[in-house]
């Protein structure tokens, strides 16, 4: 029977602990630091996802059999190569592998080198070549900054002005250093996310993330506010293909350059009339992608990861319905917003939540930006949504907003 350690805190980390706590070769889930919301699934251990030391400690002391990390933050700092070095099973990149997701101009060299189809791009290094690179393509146009930003440090820009104010702000923290400046697509977007070891890749079932904090796709870049599972939307063909030009072929180059990537790749595409393209990698689970697919997922997690890290073949099966889930966030996401403020209702639901930032205090409230993640799994998209809409209409939660139009398309009225 295995002992897993979970490295993270939110509803991702929340959604691995219930999908290993499922296996029958799973004996116990530990998630740290987690939440008091896991507690359903987990052990909650107080040990910061950065403090490599002391998590390392507890997985000796533990006997873990595999870490599972579910945030970018701790592999780009090298989490894997630390625990590999103490001799402990860990299902992740290196920090070398991660910087496809850490770094974007890393990212689209290795996308030129292996010729994987992505939006036209340049990549600048002072503000004075970024404004003229604008004045010669005028918007729309994207503003990438490099480094790791939580969904945040992108920029769709639709007009001139929008572009040189991000290109400004970005060069107000620096003076020298790399920004994508790069073509506007246009298209339907989804997530494709495998389990890679070297040359393999796994794909797991395709799912939507609404990125958009407001309904219509208004408002700021956020994490995610809500996905679903499977996208009918997006043809099959169209998913074979982007295993075919994108997926293995990122995985190759990464072997062949030298930097093997093992763990979950995931890759953000929109099918475009040009074919499928990439917008980024990540080197992690999405959140709030993993929810809805790991809820759908009815292979054994630890016996995916045990056999994928064997060099193994692996079949996964899915639950053949919809899982879709709403994210409540705190007011104010994703700028400041205020904490603490309570949330009722939750232990009437007869839906499940991923806890993504709560905390306990004599009651549920709210500690992070995003917080809550209800969802459901049913025949229908339809049936998913309406249930899923009429059970947070039954959360008391003043702190919080949601989006409306989750499960629904961009032009369609809500
Ligand atoms: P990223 O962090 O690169 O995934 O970008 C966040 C979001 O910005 C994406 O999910 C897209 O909705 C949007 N975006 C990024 N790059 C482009 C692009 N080249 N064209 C249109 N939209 C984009
Ligand atoms: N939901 C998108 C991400 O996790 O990056």
């Amino acid at each position: 029977m295995n002992r897993i350690l979970v490295v993270g805190s939110g509803g991702r980390e929340h959604a691995l602990a219930k999908c290993f706590r499922k296996s029958p070769t799973v004996d116990r889930v530990f998630v740290a630091p987690g939440n008091p919301g896991m507690r359903d699934v987990a052990t909650v251990v107080a040990i910061d996802a950065m403090d490599f030391d002391r998590l390392i400690e507890f997985s000796k002391k533990e006997n873990i059999d595999l870490v599972f990390v579910g945030p970018e933050a701790p592999l780009s700092a090298g989490i894997t190569d630390v625990m590999q070095a103490a001799g402990i099973r860990v299902f992740g990149p290196t920090a070398r592998a991660a910087q496809v997701e850490a770094s974007k101009s890393f990212a689209k060299k290795l996308m030129n080198l292996a010729d994987i189809p992505t939006a036209k791009h340049v990549t600048v290094f002072t503000l004075k070549e970024a404004l003229d690179y604008i004045s010669v393509h005028p918007a729309p146009i994207v503003i990438k900054a490099d480094g790791l930003m939580a969904g945040k440090g992108v920029t769709v820009a639709m007009d001139d002005a929008t572009a040189i104010e991000a290109i400004r702000h970005i060069y107000s923290d620096m003076e020298y250093g790399p920004l994508v400046i790069e073509e506007y697509l246009q298209g339907e977007e989804f997530s494709l996310m495998a389990f890679v070891c070297g040359n393999k890749v796994f794909p797991l079932q395709i799912a939507r993330d609404y990125k958009r904090a407001y309904d219509h796709d208004e408002g700021l870049n956020t994490g995610g506010m809500g996905s679903f599972s499977p996208v009918p939307l997006i043809k099959e063909q169209w998913v074979e293909d982007a295993m075919s030009s994108i997926m293995l072929p990122m995985a190759k180059v990464m072997v062949d350059q030298g930097i093997p990537f093992t763990g979950i790749l995931y890759g953000g595409l929109m099918a475009t009339k040009e074919g499928v393209k990439t917008i980024e990698f990540n080197v992690r689970f999405g959140d709030p992608e993993a929810e809805v697919i790991l809820a759908r997922l009815l292979t054994p997690l630890d016996q995916i990861v045990f056999d994928v890290m064997s060099g193994k073949d692996v079949e996964l099966i899915f639950d053949p319905r919809f899982a879709l889930g709403v994210v409540m966030a705190s007011k104010g996401y994703p700028q400041s917003y205020t904490k603490n403020t309570p949330i009722r209702g939750l232990e009437e639901l007869s839906i499940e939540v991923c806890h993504m930032g709560t905390d306990w205090q004599d009651g549920w409230v709210n500690q992070g930006g995003r917080v809550l993640f209800v969802m459901d799994l049913a025949q229908t998209l339809e049936k998913a949504r309406e249930t899923v809409y009429k059970e947070i209409a039954r959360i008391d939660a003043p702190g919080l907003f949601y989006r409306s139009d989750i499960g629904r398309w961009k032009d369609e009225q809500v």
